[in-house]
């Protein structure tokens, strides 16, 4: 799917347009948080770094189909091994989804980590995510550990999946 591309985006410059696309993927982030995206929602997506990490190694790209933008991807650099890429969010509109648009944005991130050095891509999904599990299984992730909810949790079950990059990536 030649059309579709990865944009860095800045809070600065693109809170309102990832506002707006959160918004119209609700049920992934009802699901997630338990009610609509607000503001604060968006703040954690590109502010929200996971333990350890300072701001300056988060990424975040918007998902470019021409113009529109169809969704939204976070990724903090170096966890949780230096040489780890961790996708702490990918997000398509509910429109654009089923249509190989995932699949196409997991092979650009593929080629961009493996351009900056990168071993392995990581990530949780929800055990309430039956669906974004199998895209995941079938892109070629596969199960690095399980990561049960905890007292100071979010009360997600979660499973921790692993890629690791090859020289054809
Ligand atoms: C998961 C997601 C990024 C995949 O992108 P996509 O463009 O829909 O995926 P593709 O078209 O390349 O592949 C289709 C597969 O994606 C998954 N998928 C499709 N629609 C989905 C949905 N609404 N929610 C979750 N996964 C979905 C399924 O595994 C599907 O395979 P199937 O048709 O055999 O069931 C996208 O569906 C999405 O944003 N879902 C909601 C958010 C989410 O679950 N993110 C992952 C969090 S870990």
């Amino acid at each position: 799917m030649s059309d579709i591309s990865l944009k860095p985006i800045s809070p600065a410059r693109d809170f309102d347009d990832v506002l707006d696309l959160t918004e119209r993927a609700r049920d992934y982030v009802v699901l997630e948080v338990g009610h609509p995206a607000n503001d604060a929602y968006v703040r954690d997506f590109f502010e929200a770094c996971p333990p350890g990490k300072t701001p300056d190694s988060l990424i975040h790209f918007a998902v470019m189909r021409g113009q529109e933008m169809a969704g939204i991807v976070g990724i903090a650099a170096g966890y949780e091994q230096p040489d780890d890429w961790w996708i702490g969010l990918m997000l398509l509109d509910p429109a654009y989804r089923g249509r190989g648009i995932g699949h196409t944005v997991i092979k650009l991130i593929r080629r961009l980590a493996r351009n900056e050095g990168i071993a392995m891509l990581k990530l949780s999904v929800l055990d309430a995510n039956p669906r974004g599990e199998s895209f995941w299984r079938r892109e070629g992730f596969v199960m690095h550990r399980a990561a049960p909810a905890t007292p100071e949790s979010d009360g997600h079950d979660r499973v921790v999946l692993r890629y690791q990059i090859r020289e054809d990536d």
